[in-house]
């Protein structure tokens, strides 16, 4: 899977899916890419995925990667030189003119949050590189110098800090490779989603049930099996809001108060839940039983 430089000129090219690049030191880290949903979109040609191993870009005998922070302290620092040169090479391999410019993925605890609405806006792009680092990180110079030329979204998968870049570049491409047209077979699959834009936007998906219709002793809520569409449509939309006003909060209060109609205000109500001067909904009193 991990290319040396100096490959051939003839990425993005049509037909080739969406293309993400991933420069790293541990390309192995990259290797559940080959798997699952992420392996199969490969296969059908909806996913080029090239994983480049940055000390292929390291000339040195041992290809130093990492040096000490200027201004002392702990840890150490990717140095910019094989980034740039990594860098350079990745992009000279695009198609020329390029039909877009690539977006460079930075992943960072200091970034800014990604979200599914983040996933959304990646799906949209033909081409993704992302830069996963270890050690304190990379030199800001590299992304200064290429934030004047492409466009850099740093970004975090979470509030805790891993040891590198390279799990939240596998957490990143999952989320977006299954919103790529075709990956899912059901066009409909993601509508549900949690965080999914539509008509349950920002609430959590209920909980769901399969076969067999009693397992130690329980069922399964009885309108599930009614056949009544309606009824089942109400009942998911009740469940979502009950459970993200258990787990979730934050996102009721920041909810759009127009998404709610006359049966959502019921249950919120009956969550505890009040509308307050502006209409945006919040619960006076946070004991309330779920
Ligand atoms: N690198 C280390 N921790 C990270 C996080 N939470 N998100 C993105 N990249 C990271």
């Amino acid at each position: 899977m991990t290319e040396e430089p100096g490959g051939q000129r003839d990425g993005n090219a049509p037909g080739r899916g969406t293309r993400l690049d991933i420069v790293t030191i541990f390309p192995e880290y990259l290797d559940p890419l080959g798997v699952s949903l992420v392996g199969k979109a490969r296969a059908a040609g909806l996913l080029d995925v090239r994983v480049h191993d940055l000390r292929a870009w390291a000339h040195d005998r041992h290809h130093t990667v990492d040096d000490t922070p200027y201004g002392g302290g702990p840890g150490m620092v990717m140095k910019p030189e094989p980034w740039g040169e990594a860098l350079d090479a990745v992009l000279a391999s695009g198609p020329e003119p390029p039909d877009r410019p690539p977006v460079l993925v930075v992943p960072t605890p200091s970034g800014r949050p990604f979200t599914q609405q983040v996933a959304h806006e990646l799906a949209a792009e033909p081409w993704l590189i992302f830069t996963p680092a270890r050690y304190e990180g990379i030199d800001r110079r590299v992304v200064e110098h290429y934030g004047a030329r492409l466009e850099v979204r740093e970004l975090s998968i979470g509030d805790y800090v891993l040891a590198g870049g390279e799990a939240p570049v596998l957490v990143m491409v999952e989320a977006v490779a299954r919103l790529l047209p075709g990956v899912l077979g059901n066009a409909q699959s993601h509508r549900d989603d949690s965080f999914a834009p539509g008509p349950m936007a920002g609430l959590l998906e209920g909980p769901v049930y399969t076969k067999p219709p009693e397992w130690r002793g329980r069922g399964v809520p009885e309108v599930l099996v009614s056949g009544h569409h309606g009824r089942i449509a109400r009942w998911r939309r009740d469940e979502a809001l009950r459970r993200t006003s258990g787990t979730r909060p934050d996102l009721i209060e920041g909810a759009d108060p127009a998404a709610f109609d006359k049966h959502d205000r019921a249950t919120l109500s009956a969550l505890g839940w009040r509308p307050g001067p502006d209409g945006r909904f919040g619960r006076p009193s946070a004991d309330v039983e779920e």
